[in-house]
């Protein structure tokens, strides 16, 4: 089954959203794999970045993410990357669509607070990184009820 990284960023936490953002996760039919709160250093917060180093936002984003604890979290379920980031919204809250997590919580991009993987592929090395454990092995009794 497919997995995917998702981040609830500093202002997500210091905001109370955290129930609210899992909560949609959970709704939705999707199973909470892995979860922890936690303070990243900046050479943590510049590895998960690496692929923006170039680009003009990338120490604005990396003091962002430093600036407080994040909540890291591994969802799993049919086609959950796709779907995870058309839950998030649109990475500009301007274009956020209203019922998206970014579309009712967030003004803009630099404050825009969550993350989720872009593709299975980077979802996988997200994972790797912050989850070196590996997710936590479990099988929700709701699945006969989500999947046919
Ligand atoms: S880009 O330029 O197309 O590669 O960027 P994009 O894919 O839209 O976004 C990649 C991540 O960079 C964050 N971002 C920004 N942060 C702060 N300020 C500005 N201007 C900015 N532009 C993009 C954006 O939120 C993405 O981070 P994540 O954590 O993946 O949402």
């Amino acid at each position: 089954m497919e997995q995917t990284f998702i981040m609830i960023k500093p202002d997500g936490v210091q905001r109370g959203l955290v129930g609210e953002i899992i909560s949609r996760f959970e709704k939705k039919g999707f199973s909470l794999k892995g979860l922890k709160l936690i303070n990243v250093d900046r050479p943590f917060a510049e590895r998960h970045y690496a692929d923006l180093s170039a680009k003009p936002f990338f120490n604005g984003l990396v003091d962002y993410i430093i600036s407080g604890p994040v909540v890291a979290m591994i969802w799993e379920g049919k086609n959950v990357v796709t779907t995870g980031r058309k839950i998030i919204g649109a990475t500009n809250p301007a274009e956020s669509a209203p019922g998206t997590i970014r579309g009712d919580f967030a003004v803009e991009i630099g404050r825009n607070v969550i993350h989720g993987s872009d593709a299975v592929e980077s979802a996988r090395k997200e994972i790797a990184l912050w989850f070196p454990d590996g997710p936590v092995n479990w099988q929700s009794s709701l699945h006969p009820w989500i999947y046919e």
